[in-house]
């Protein structure tokens, strides 16, 4: 079934209501997921580009070596990133701008990863928003995402899509397929080579993709 997804301008209209308490209500409860997709991007490559950034809560979580470009469609989420990264000297973020994930302003094989916590299933068009990080990320690279990622079974599920209209207005989503993700990479030369449950008890998960080599 197709579900009804929050066009970009929805999203900006929501996340400038968020963007004063946004930390104090999710810094918690996504600090695992941030941890975890930090790491597994640092051990990915040195340049890397965050999409939907938000107000920058994991840019601290990646080391101080790698080279990080963030992005969101919010200019009320960014501007609180900023001033993260100035309060806490994040000198090895490199840039935060204005930007929707549907069209990266950004040349062919510019990065060695992309990450995206806690937005994918936010995208009105994920699978267009994937092919742009697809075309950006360099050979070899990987695609890491953290989000609410379900397979759909069972009374979960059901509940899941009930309440999914309630959780859209709020800037979130419950009902999101995981198979949307599995079904991009397979028709696009990755391979999802990893799965994370992470905090809350595998409520979240965190997603590897890495692009297969050419002759495989
Ligand atoms: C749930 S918040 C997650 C923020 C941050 N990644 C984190 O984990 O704390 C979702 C973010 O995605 C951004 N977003 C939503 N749609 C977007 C799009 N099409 N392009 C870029 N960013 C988008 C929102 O503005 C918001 O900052």
């Amino acid at each position: 079934m197709g579900q009804v997804q929050n066009r970009a301008e929805d999203q900006q209209k929501i996340y400038q209501r968020w963007a004063p308490v946004y930390d104090r209500v999710y810094r918690g409860i996504l600090r695992d997921g941030h941890r975890t997709l930090a790491r597994l991007a640092a051990g990915a490559g040195t340049d890397i580009l965050e999409i939907g950034v938000g107000t920058g809560l994991m840019l601290s979580y990646y080391p101080r070596r790698s080279r990080v470009t963030g992005i969101d469609i919010s200019e009320h989420m960014i501007a609180k990133a900023r001033e993260k990264v100035a309060r806490h000297k994040l000198f090895h973020v490199r840039q935060l701008q204005v930007m929707d994930a549907h069209a990266l302003a950004f040349e062919d094989r510019s990065f060695d990863v992309v990450c995206l916590p806690f937005v994918i299933t936010l995208i009105p068009e994920p699978e267009r928003a994937l092919d742009e990080c697809a075309r950006v990320l360099r050979p070899g690279g990987e695609i890491i995402l953290a989000s609410k990622l379900s397979d759909g079974a069972g009374l979960q599920g059901a509940i899941e899509e009930a309440v999914a209209p309630l959780v859209r207005r709020v800037g979130w989503s419950s009902s999101f397929r995981i198979r949307r993700i599995t079904d991009w990479a397979e028709r696009n030369g990755f391979d999802a080579v990893q799965i994370l449950p992470v905090f809350p008890n595998g409520f979240f998960k965190v997603m590897r993709l890495k692009r297969r080599a050419p002759d495989a």
